[in-house]
């Protein structure tokens, strides 16, 4: 039954490791993975294709109504659909990186997509990693973490991930996040903010295992005490 199982929520600013560790702990707890970055970086992306730009919200919001994104596990992460078209590589490319957070500061984008996420926790069982989830999408997930690590850390981070590609130097990379960060945390309508009631943890000089463990942990005792 729904009472077995509960919604966790796992907030934080980019590269500080959310959706790996979102993805590994929902697969040991068979609990059901939602990026929602990639949701929003989906509407960016078809917002990009369309013309639309992130300083027109009423066309945004009904582009974003238009769309039905689909998440589905993947062994390497999860493959994102929008009305059928696998856009899982494209919703990672520099442009809409870059772009994401504009589209994201739209009020009525955040609705529909927060309509959506809610739509998809009804049932309890997952784990859904973003900016906004124990503070607003969520507030009554049973178990809230905040996930951080510093800008230096994360920039090194990303920047392994890219091995191959030698045209971003880690200054960049470092301004990039910092940027993405202020303008994740400055806008007016759901901000990216620490939940009272979430559990803050620092990943500097943690290996994701560790992080992953700890999650685990903290559900299990959760679900213990329920
Ligand atoms: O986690 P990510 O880097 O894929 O997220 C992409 C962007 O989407 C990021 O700039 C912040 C925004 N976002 C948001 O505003 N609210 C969420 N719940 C998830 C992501």
């Amino acid at each position: 039954g729904d009472s077995d199982r509960m919604n966790i929520a796992i907030d934080g600013p980019a590269g500080a490791g959310k959706s790996t560790v979102a993805r590994k702990v929902a697969e040991q707890l068979g609990y059901v993975y939602i990026d929602t970055g990639a949701m929003y970086r989906a509407v960016t992306l078809c917002a990009q294709r369309a013309g639309i730009s992130a300083d027109e919200p009423v066309k945004l919001a009904e582009l974003a109504r238009s769309l039905k994104i689909d998440l589905e596990p993947g062994e390497h992460g999860q493959s994102v659909y929008v009305n059928g078209d696998n856009v899982t590589a494209l919703i990672r490319s520099r442009e809409v990186t870059l772009q994401v957070s504009h589209v994201a500061a739209n009020e009525t984008v955040r609705e529909v997509l927060g309509v959506m996420q809610r739509h998809l926790a009804a049932r309890k069982g997952v784990v859904m990693d973003g900016r906004d989830i124990g503070s607003h999408v969520l507030p009554n997930a049973e178990l809230k973490i905040f996930l951080t690590a510093s800008v230096k850390e994360r920039a090194l981070r990303r920047h392994r991930e890219m091995a191959d590609n030698q045209t971003i130097t880690l200054e960049q990379l470092e301004s990039e996040i910092a940027e993405r960060d202020r303008l994740d945390e400055q806008r007016e309508i759901s901000p990216l903010i620490c939940a009272s009631d979430a559990v803050v943890m620092d990943s500097t000089g943690m290996t994701i295992d560790e992080v992953i463990d700890a999650i685990v942990k903290l559900s299990r005792t959760k679900l213990a005490e329920a």
